[in-house]
């Protein structure tokens, strides 16, 4: 089977002669559900952004569902990434000026094939909203949400139309301790239901307990 994502001999440098990331391997299988932690200024969020395809390696390979990314342009990558990944940011990027519902749809608008048929993407998003605690919510503008609330709504956003990886980059880290177990609880539930895999990046290693697998970016990172 495939994996769903594959890093071999990889480096990355944002400015010549300083790599940021150098991996000599990384294999995360489909379904797996994997914790990255690593201390700020590591490259976490650079080496999320090289496999969801935002970046290209400097040298070396990344495979996502067995497609290498150093063969696609830029809008290749876009497109795949639409299709298949779904990101959620520490800062959640909602658009401010459309509903909760909205939003939640948006990627399914976008990249038509993200949904499985155009006419279910209004019950899948309200299937999320159902499922994430927000319907009392749906009709609100989004700046009308506390940030555990946001959260959700990203998190909905991302898993809409069943992307076959979902990226997380410190979805928790605005969260107090109550919202953050929530959360936790409800991504987890999402998985159980459809088996994404899920690369889950934080500093927080209390965390580690609701993955598979736990990797320490230092040990896999070799520039330092
Ligand atoms: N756009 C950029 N241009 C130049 N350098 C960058 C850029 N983005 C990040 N860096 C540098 O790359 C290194 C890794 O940054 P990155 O954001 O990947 O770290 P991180 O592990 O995600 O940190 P944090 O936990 O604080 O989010 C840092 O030294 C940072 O200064
Ligand atoms: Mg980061």
């Amino acid at each position: 089977m495939t994996d769903a994502i594959r890093l071999q001999n990889c480096q990355f440098a944002y400015h010549k002669n300083t790599n940021v990331l150098n991996i000599d391997e990384l294999t995360i299988k489909k379904g797996e559900k994997v914790f990255l932690y690593g201390p700020s200024g590591h490259g976490k969020s650079t080496l999320l952004n090289l496999i969801a395809g935002v970046l290209k390696a400097s040298s070396g390979n990344v495979e996502v569902l067995g497609q290498d990314l150093s063969k696609l342009n830029q809008s290749a990558r876009d497109k795949l990434r639409g299709e298949k990944i779904g990101y959620i940011f520490q800062l959640f990027n909602l658009i401010p000026y459309l509903s909760v519902k909205e939003n939640i749809e948006l990627p399914c608008l976008i990249n038509k094939k993200r949904a499985q048929s155009l006419t279910n993407i209004e019950a899948q998003a309200m299937a999320l909203i159902e499922s994430l605690g927000l319907f009392d919510l749906t009709t609100k503008s989004v700046t009308d949400l506390s940030i555990g609330q946001q959260q959700r709504v990203a998190c909905a956003r991302a898993l809409i139309g069943e992307p076959e990886i979902i990226i997380a980059d410190e979805p928790t880290s605005a969260l107090d301790e109550k919202n953050n177990k929530e959360f936790m609880k409800l991504l987890m539930n999402e998985w159980e239901k459809k088996k994404f895999t899920l690369l889950f990046v934080s500093h927080d290693e209390r965390l580690k307990t609701y993955f598979d697998r736990t990797i320490s970016l230092p040990e896999i990172n070799r520039h330092v």
